[in-house]
């Protein structure tokens, strides 16, 4: 039997009151999940509502009648967090209607009408984007609004830095993957375009990958054209490819794509031009094989699989992802290494996310690693902390530069940590270097690029010396600063702690043991740590200052990163922090002996 009543619900045009106070916008609900805005405006952003414990809403940007893009949106059902706007210029305005999808259960079109997004939705040509995050950090990168993941496809190309990003533009949660694209001039500050350099098309979302400048134009897109290669990911992963010819701010995706299909999951392109063997070198992950695939190109297009690297060896437990291979020369010596770097989740060494690296050598097709006394390949890691994730380089960096960047943040709690206009900042730039240990191996340093030194402002304290024992001295900090020192310290002086710490009772205690010269990291009692039981942990470093009583540091603090480096780069570890209010003294004293603090310099940072 038809039951006819069910079909004349109330028509959805008696739904005034859900209606937004823009005349420029009409919302016409449909059905309980679906509804339709039609914009009638010649304004170049309508700002959405976010509500981030919703699912995503799906919408789809209709001009007259022709889909022109999806995006989703966690669309506002009981009060709004913040709004991120979707940028409407290139559309024809009058006849635009973008199509929502809601996916919450819900038993009927009145319901739909209550969500607090319509009345919201709003109309406008300027996108407020000044900071309003107290955990934002001064002088890292960040997007100025919305997710980051991975920086990715980063080049250098006369005279400026490019750093391209895994970018959500419509929330602070891992969706739309697109990529974002900041440049600087100096690897410090950073200018942010508005708009995504690559965004989500038919083939999928844009995951990581990386580019190169064509000297030679060997794609044929010209000469010194910047191609980029990336992950399509959609139902399955795939390899495309984007050109460049005015220094990689439009990117525009080649009309051969896909251009590597594999019948397995495979992400995060990694090239370069190998100029012994005068062609194209590509790292790509093979995720769930736990190996990376090396293939070469002569023109970036046609690609030749020549071999894999890493079944079975090293850290294991869990995906590999966004490769990078490095030619590095070995501290003190006219050697030159490779360094395979390959970033692993979860199963890194405090859980979750991390980059482990093998050293070797590569004849332009083919990894061999380096083995350890016993013949093994030993499991490295570039960095001792939690939030240190996705590093890889600046490919034509000057010199011959090998500079990284990582995702300073981790898998296991990155869209849980409390900030929402934009969510992870990255990492310091860093110098990759190669020393070898006291055991005979060589070691990935990790040194803060040179530029970091030219956002030290003034002193704010220096102390040429003193002396540490059980009784705790104090001295003052400023919110934002890098702290300098030469730790000495003998077995008799038992454990040093150097602590962070705030007047809310919260603090960072970094411990060295000069027995196991090893140097750890609490951030058990650091402020905010309740967002996620992996957030509390203690990491642990390993100082490499065998045969020596004192360890230099750089310690570097910024509203909820802390970064620690031995001088040379021996260690590095990276951390976040989210302390209620910022940490106002480094306080030092140790377990039982005495031990020295020499050359302490605490530099402000210079604001821009
Ligand atoms: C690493 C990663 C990559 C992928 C990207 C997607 O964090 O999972 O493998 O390309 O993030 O955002």
């Amino acid at each position: 039997m038809i039951l006819l009543g069910a079909v004349s619900a109330t028509p959805s045009s008696a739904a005034t009151p859900a209606q937004p106070e823009n005349t420029g916008v009409k919302v016409e609900f449909i059905s309980p999940n679906h509804s339709l805005i039609r914009i009638n405006s010649d304004d170049k952003y309508l700002l959405l509502p976010i509500e981030e414990s919703q699912d995503d809403a799906k919408i789809e940007i209709i001009v007259n009648g022709k889909l022109e893009k999806v995006v989703n949106a966690r669309l506002a059902k009981n009060k709004v967090d913040y709004m991120v706007p979707l940028d409407l210029s290139g559309y024809d305005n009058k006849g635009l209607v973008l199509a929502v999808e809601t996916r919450q259960g819900r038993s009927t079109t009145r319901d739909i009408q209550n969500d607090a997004c319509w009345k919201a939705l709003e109309l406008t040509n300027e996108f407020e984007s000044t900071n309003t995050e107290k955990f934002r950090p001064e002088f890292h990168h960040t997007p100025l609004w919305g997710w980051m993941n991975d920086p990715n496809g980063m080049f250098y190309k006369d005279g400026v830095w490019h750093l391209y990003y895994q970018w959500n533009p419509y929330g602070s949660k891992w969706q739309n993957l697109s990529w974002g694209h900041s440049t600087s001039t100096d690897l410090v500050n950073w200018k942010h375009e508005t708009s995504a350099a690559l965004e989500p098309d038919a083939l999928g979302m844009i995951f990581s990958g990386s580019s190169v400048v064509d000297k030679n134009n060997t794609a044929g897109f010209g000469e010194d054209a910047v191609i980029a290669l990336y992950t399509a990911a959609a139902a399955t992963q795939q390899q495309s490819l984007a050109w460049s010819t005015d220094d990689g701010t439009t990117l525009n995706p080649y009309s051969g794509n896909p251009v590597i299909t594999l019948d397995s999951e495979a992400r995060d392109p990694n090239m370069f031009w190998h100029e012994p063997t005068q062609h194209w070198v590509l790292l790509l992950a093979h995720a769930l094989e736990h190996e990376m695939l090396i293939l070469t190109s002569p023109d970036l297009k046609e690609w030749t699989l020549q071999s894999s690297f890493g079944k079975g060896l090293g850290a294991q437990d869990g995906v590999w992802e966004c490769p990078d291979l490095l030619k590095v020369k070995v501290d003190g010596s006219d050697k030159e290494k490779w360094v395979l770097i390959c970033n692993l989740n979860p199963g890194g060494v405090f859980g979750g996310s991390a980059t482990q690296y093998f050293v070797g050598d590569f004849d332009g097709k083919t990894f061999t690693p380096d083995t350890d006394a016993e013949g093994k390949v030993p499991t490295k890691w570039m960095d001792f902390g939690k939030d240190h994730y996705a590093t890889v380089s600046f490919s034509n960096a000057p010199d011959g530069r090998n500079t990284v960047i990582g995702w300073m943040s981790n898998w296991q709690y990155a869209p849980e940590v409390p900030t929402m206009q934009f969510r992870s900042a990255n990492t310091l730039p860093r110098e990759v270097g190669l020393f070898e240990g006291a055991d005979g191996q060589l070691y990935a340093s990790s040194t803060p690029s040179p530029e970091v030194e030219t956002m030290r402002g003034s002193v704010f304290k220096r102390i040429g010396g003193m002396s540490a024992g059980t009784k705790a001295k104090s001295v003052a900090i400023p919110d934002v600063c890098e702290i300098v020192l030469t730790l000495k310290a003998g077995k008799a002086a038992g454990n040093v702690n150097l602590t962070l710490e705030n007047n809310a009772g919260e603090r960072v205690v970094m411990t060295y043991d000069p027995t196991t010269k090893t140097l750890s990291f609490d951030r058990t009692n650091s402020g905010i740590t309740d967002f996620s039981q992996d957030f509390p942990a203690v990491t642990v470093a390993p100082t490499f200052n065998e045969g020596k009583e004192s360890v230099e540091l750089r310690i570097f603090v910024d509203r909820s990163s802390i970064e620690v480096f031995e001088k040379d780069g021996r260690f590095a570890m990276t951390n976040l922090v989210f302390p209620n209010e910022p940490y106002s003294r480094l306080t030092v004293n140790t377990d039982k002996g005495s031990a020295e603090i020499k050359n302490l310099t605490i530099y402000d940072i210079k604001k821009n």
